[in-house]
């Protein structure tokens, strides 16, 4: 089985395991090191957790709000983050995208926009970004006060015009999981862009806990441990007979790794942190290598089509990400039996069950887009494979 995601940091765990021990001895804070690279790179206020979705605690949490307030998200949204505006007491409206680079579609975005508008998530997702200073220019021009958050899970090291994506808003978060663009086992950051909320957000984020021990040896734990069941030949034979799940459920695993307790990030991630950014460039320049060699590869498929990468001039080689004209939970369901995990359904917002005649880019998005492996150690041979199977079953 070729799996859809890696779950290995660029140069190993078991290298930053005894490296960080051999530092121990150097005293060296990397918690504060590896924020002010984030800072150096990004020019505002980066404040490390846990978990990327917990910079929406320390917003919400710091930002003067009424019961009458209002989020505004894209439809097409990871599914899990919904919880966290409602528990918050805030109403969500969604907004249907674009089909070109799958942000807002402006014009129902603006006629969305009320007096009770207090934030707007303007989402690079999969790494894509949308005409961001105009949307956002947009925005303040309805209202000013407005408080625009970007998502950059996805879209760490994606630029706009040769500017970070995450430098436009108000606010940013990053996620650190361990198939973003910075893998750190998990974790996350609240970029704050707006002077006017630092000295709240420090506030607050003072409060928080680091994490316990246990917390980072049973993340190293799961990570050994999905590293020996997707990838050691040891376990060919249990892989065989576990074959049917054995890929989907090593998301949850690593998820059950993240436990979601609201805490900073702890100092062997910021370690991790800090050394994976300094690699970046180079974890990089192998994935545009497969980039290439998947486009070149599968370009000539017909019923498929390459998503581009909207108006970045820098893109973060998230993912790859292919929209078939059949419903992308056939081609799922050949490429398993292919021994391919491919697939994206699972991670997002069922839109469908908000109204689907409102919305209906962000359905056929969800019906037809489709994740294939992607990371750094793919290797040739699995991408021929995965391009033959991929012929096989679209033109099937
Ligand atoms: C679009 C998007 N936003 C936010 C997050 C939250 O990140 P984390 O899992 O680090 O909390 C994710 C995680 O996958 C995501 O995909």
């Amino acid at each position: 089985m070729i799996p859809r995601r890696d779950v290995k940091p660029y140069g190993g765990l078991t290298y930053y395991i005894f490296k960080w021990f051999v530092n121990l001895f150097n005293k060296v804070d990397y918690s504060l090191e590896f924020k002010h690279s984030l800072e150096k790179l990004f020019g505002g206020n980066i404040f490390l957790l846990a978990r990327g979705r917990f910079a929406f605690d320390l917003i919400f949490d710091s930002v003067n709000r009424n019961k009458n307030n209002e989020i505004i998200v894209p439809n097409y949204y990871l599914k899990e983050l919904i919880p966290i505006f409602k528990n918050k007491g805030i109403k969500v409206k969604y907004c249907d995208i674009n089909l070109n680079d799958y942000s807002y579609n402006i014009r129902e975005l603006l006629s969305q926009i009320d007096e009770h508008t207090k934030y707007v998530i303007v989402s690079h997702i999969f790494g894509i970004c949308g005409d961001i200073p105009n949307i956002i220019t947009k925005i303040k021009k309805r209202n000013k006060n407005i408080i625009i958050i970007e998502d950059c899970a996805h879209s760490f090291g994606s630029e706009y015009n040769g500017k970070n994506l995450g430098t436009f808003g108000d606010f940013a978060l990053f996620s650190f999981d361990y198939i973003k663009p910075l893998n750190l086992l998990g974790g996350g950051a609240l970029l704050v862009n707006n002077k006017n909320y630092v000295t709240k957000i420090s506030e607050n984020y003072s409060k928080l806990n680091k994490p316990k021990i246990f917390n980072t040896v049973r993340k190293i734990w799961y990570y050994y441990f999905q590293m020996i069941i997707l990838h050691s030949p040891l376990f060919l034979l249990l892989k065989i007979a576990l074959r049917k799940n054995i890929t989907k459920s090593h998301i949850k695993k690593m998820h059950k790794a993240n436990p979601n307790v609201f805490e900073k990030l702890s100092g062997f991630q910021s370690f991790l942190g800090y050394y994976q950014l300094q690699n970046l460039s180079k974890k990089n320049f192998k994935l545009e290598k497969i980039r290439k060699k998947y486009i070149h590869l599968i370009k000539e498929i017909p019923h498929i089509k390459i998503i581009n990468t909207g108006f970045c001039s820098k893109y973060s080689y998230y993912s790859f990400f292919i929209i078939s004209e059949k419903d992308s939970s056939i081609i799922e369901k050949s490429m398993y039996e292919l021994g391919i995990d491919v697939g994206i359904k699972d991670e997002v917002m069922d839109v469908r069950s908000n109204d689907r005649g409102l919305y209906p880019n962000s359905n056929m998005l969800y019906e037809k887009i489709i994740q294939l492996p992607f990371y750094y150690r793919l290797k040739d041979k699995s991408l021929l494979k995965i391009s033959n199977a991929l012929k096989k079953t679209a033109i099937r």
